[in-house]
């Protein structure tokens, strides 16, 4: 079982989660965090510290954000190690809980 990181998280990337991690198993891209499944060691540390609710366990998926394990999956074996938190992107605010930001993901 995993923790992942799903759709809220695109252009708000607040980095708060990352410094709970017993295992250092978040990456970081342009603009979302991912976990890599396969360091997650499932102790639930990182889910309440994010403010925006974008961490889910595994088990807790929605059907439509189903699509983020493999995302999760995918960008972490390439994007780099971040285990210190930094400044979210000046407009985060303005991207919390708006649908739709799959399409803004850059990779
Ligand atoms: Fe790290 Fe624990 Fe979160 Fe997994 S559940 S990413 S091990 S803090
Ligand atoms: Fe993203 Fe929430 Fe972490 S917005 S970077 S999952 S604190």
């Amino acid at each position: 079982m995993t923790y992942v990181i799903t759709e809220n998280c695109i252009k708000c990337k607040y980095t708060d989660c990352v410094e709970v991690c017993p295992v250092d198993c978040f990456h970081e891209g342009p603009n979302f965090l991912v976990i890599n499944p396969e360091e997650c060691i499932d102790c639930s540390l990182c889910e309440p510290e994010c403010p925006i609710n974008a961490i889910l366990s595994e088990d807790d998926l929605k059907e439509e954000d189903k699509k983020y394990l493999e995302i999760n999956t995918r960008l972490s074996k390439t994007w780099p190690l971040i285990t210190e938190a930094k400044s979210a992107p000046s407009d985060a605010k303005e991207w919390e809980n708006k649908p739709d930001k799959l399409k803004l993901l850059e990779e």
